[in-house]
């Protein structure tokens, strides 16, 4: 099974896409950290990356539609994948199903988180990643501890995008370039609403129950 993990900048992708990950056996495909991985890397599109992920623009569809070609040849993430933050607008998404096709491959399911604007603000600002291990935590809604995570506190990082301005961006770019292929799935009756404002558990569980019916 493939699944697509979809939602505004803050949404709670990432967080759900790493449990999931754990419980169903799942490979998380974040474009945004491969990007960032990339920038890391310091690869001859890194600067350009950087430049326009704190803008809040896309990076171009050609540079995505190669990450995903180099995941999607890989066989062994076959039916394996959880997709967050991907695709990112309808070209990538038509790129997406014509690839998919000449490796055998489908989304089953588009999981879109609904959260209100004013408490993803909140939940940017107060995000922090371990670059070491990926878990994602918030100093206002679960911060690190000891008993949630073991990496070294050295390592846990803000993002260069979660700013006010990089975010009032981002936003623009989702309504604008994100939310319309929404249509594009609903249309395919792949597309499940979820109520991301709850707590992670609560959405996960809902999420759960959603991955659960498909399997069966
Ligand atoms: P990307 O990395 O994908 O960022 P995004 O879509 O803006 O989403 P975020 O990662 O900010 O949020 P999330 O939904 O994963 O939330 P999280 O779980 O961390 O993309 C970054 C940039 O890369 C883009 O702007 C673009 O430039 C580029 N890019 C990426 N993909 C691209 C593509 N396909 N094409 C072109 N360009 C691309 O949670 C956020 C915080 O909230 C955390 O602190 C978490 O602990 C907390 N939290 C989560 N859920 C809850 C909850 N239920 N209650 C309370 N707190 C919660
Ligand atoms: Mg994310």
């Amino acid at each position: 099974m493939n699944l697509v993990l979809f939602g505004p900048p803050g949404a709670g992708k990432g967080t759900q896409a790493n449990n999931l990950v754990k419980e169903f056996n799942l490979f998380k495909i974040s474009t945004g950290d491969l990007l960032r991985d990339e920038i890391k890397k310091k690869g001859p599109l890194s600067e350009k990356i950087k430049s326009l992920i704190d803008k809040g623009h896309l990076v171009s569809d050609k540079t995505i539609n190669d990450l995903i070609e180099k995941i999607l040849s890989n066989k062994n993430y076959s039916n394996r994948m959880i997709f967050d933050g991907y695709p990112r607008n309808l070209n990538q998404a038509k790129s997406f199903d014509i690839l998919a096709e000449k490796y055998n491959q489908k989304i089953n399911c588009v999981l879109s988180l609904k959260v209100d604007k004013d408490v993803i603000i909140k939940r940017i600002l107060g995000r922090q990643i371990c670059s070491k291990c990926g878990l994602i935590f918030n100093e206002f809604f679960n911060p690190v501890t000891k008993k949630n995570h073991n990496c070294d506190s050295k390592f846990i990082q803000k993002r260069s995008d979660d700013n006010k301005k990089t975010i009032r961006k981002r936003f623009e770019t989702y309504f604008k370039e994100t939310l319309p292929i929404l249509n594009y799935y609903q249309n395919q009756n792949l597309l499940y609403e979820i109520d991301g404002m709850g707590d992670i558990s609560i959405i996960y569980k809902e999420i759960r129950v959603i991955i659960q019916r498909l399997e069966t």
